[in-house]
């Protein structure tokens, strides 16, 4: 992971939150690559799951709520995260991770509301056994909303985008045509106040979330709830994280929210761990019905195909995009042998203690899938002193950025502006050379196979298109 990080940050995907300052832990920026390859991981999923469909529409709702929207989503009594501190380093630990780490779970008391805690923990820290018994801590960031800072005017960043979905239920049916089964999807930034952030971006405090609350006729959850689990594993699969490395993880019942029926969490083997990047819970009707409860307005739905009322059950697939990207980085990360200037031969695995194969040197290169990688194409003219190779490379280069984030460069040798792509992820070089002034082709590289073919110029676009898996 710290080479990644190293890599992360020199090509420009991920930098330290306020790094000029020392850097504030559990927050990250994410430079000219980094939102490329975000925005692609969102395009991807409005499209699969809002445009490509007749029966889900999107919303845009605002990050601060009444915070009576959270006393009746449960997060102000129960969104809280076990806490221990050391009364002698003062320092404070998540009581389940420190836990983990030997070994041990940590287990709820017979009656739900404390824990059971080994009184001999030392502390990870200073190794003093002076740790406090388990409190919650609540995770939502505070603040204040006008001028006056007292108890009236409180309010919270959002932990999670999908109660703004809830809220708006009524407002979405009366407003546009959708009919149960629909879904509302929203992808916006949410905020905890993780106690240990940690594992790079994995958990931050700030995150983005992909959410799509799926309503549906009380008593389907179980199938919807399936056909929900199918369709988000095939979708990570289209972004190119392979099936082998992607799992699910079926909550046993004791393990379910209470209001819960079923809840899968799709998870990824990252370096440091098989770790949740998506859940997939069935959540009934609680939220409806609690706000429902608090606000006093109805959420009966009138169902005109079966013509009974009833309050829509839901199934809530939630992603984090910041868990999706690292995922990908993780994956596309690879370093291999590859022939130096002048050798034949495909690149080959490094085997950790073996030399260089002769004639080859070490190679990093990003094999994102082609759909996810932040620059598509780079268009190179062979020589920077020769005009003529210049003004058809940047022609070549600017009919290509109209449709495709696209980067050209005439800066070094050729092979080490090929290197450079290759670091970042980006699937093809197109070369201009003296060739394509007699007969309008260029060399089409490909960054895996490091293969060079000859196409025209006319075809870029089609064979672009289809690398990407547009039509
Ligand atoms: N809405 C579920 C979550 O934020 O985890």
């Amino acid at each position: 992971m710290e080479t990644l990080a190293a890599l992360c940050k020199r090509r420009g995907f991920i930098y330290q939150g306020s790094e000029v300052y020392g850097g504030l832990n559990g927050f990250w920026d994410y430079g000219p690559l980094g939102c490329e390859l975000k925005r692609n991981i969102r395009e991807s999923w409005w499209r699969s799951v809002v445009q490509q469909r007749d029966d889900v529409v999107g919303l845009d709702a605002a990050i601060i709520m009444h915070p009576k929207v959270w006393e009746a989503s449960g997060h102000v009594d129960s969104f809280a995260d076990p806490m221990v501190d050391c009364r002698a380093c003062r320092r404070r630990f998540r009581a389940d991770q420190l836990l983990e780490e030997i070994g041990q779970k940590l287990e709820r008391t017979p009656d739900g509301k404390g824990y059971v805690w080994p009184d001999n923990v030392a502390c990870p820290a200073c190794g003093a056994k002076a740790l406090t018994p388990p409190r919650p801590f609540n995770l939502m960031f505070r603040t204040f909303v006008g001028p006056v800072e007292d108890e009236s005017s409180v309010a919270y960043l959002r932990p999670e985008t999908a109660q703004g979905i809830f809220v708006n239920f009524d407002n979405v049916v009366s407003t546009s045509r959708v009919k149960v089964p629909f879904g509302i999807a929203q992808i916006g930034k949410a905020f905890r106040n993780e106690v240990n952030p940690r594992n790079f971006t994995f958990r931050s405090r700030e995150f983005e979330q992909m959410e799509l609350e799926f309503f549906i006729r009380p008593g389907t959850d179980a199938e919807w709830h399936r056909y929900w689990v199918e369709e988000r594993l095939k979708w990570y699969e289209s972004i190119g994280l392979p099936r082998e490395r992607l799992h699910r993880y079926d909550y046993p019942p004791e393990e379910l929210a209470h209001y819960a029926s079923a809840c899968v969490d799709i998870l990824y083997d990252f370096p440091f761990g098989r770790q949740e990047l998506e859940g997939i819970a069935a959540r009934g009707d609680y939220d409806l019905s609690r706000h429902q409860e608090y606000s006093g307005k109805s959420f009966v739905y009138f169902d005109p195909d079966t013509q009974e009322r009833y309050i829509p059950h839901v199934v809530e697939p939630s992603a984090g995009v910041d868990r999706i990207a690292l995922a990908l980085l993780c994956e596309a990360y690879r370093e291999e042998w590859v022939p130096t200037a002048g050798v034949q031969g495909e690149p080959k695995p490094v085997e950790p203690g073996q030399p260089a194969p002769e004639g080859y040197e070490l190679r990093t290169v990003l094999r994102f899938a082609p759909c996810m990688a932040p620059i598509k194409a780079a268009v190179f003219p062979l020589l920077k002193n020769k005009p003529e190779l210049v003004a058809k490379a940047q022609e070549i280069y600017r009919k290509l950025r109209r449709r495709w984030p696209v980067f050209y460069d005439q800066q070094g040798a050729i092979g080490r502006r090929y290197r450079r792509q290759d670091e970042i992820g980006t699937p093809v070089g197109i070369t201009v050379d003296f060739q394509t002034l007699e007969d309008h082709t260029v060399t089409w590289r490909d960054r895996d196979t490091m293969q060079q073919v000859r196409v025209s110029v006319e075809e870029l676009p089609a064979r672009i298109a289809a690398m990407l898996g547009e039509d």
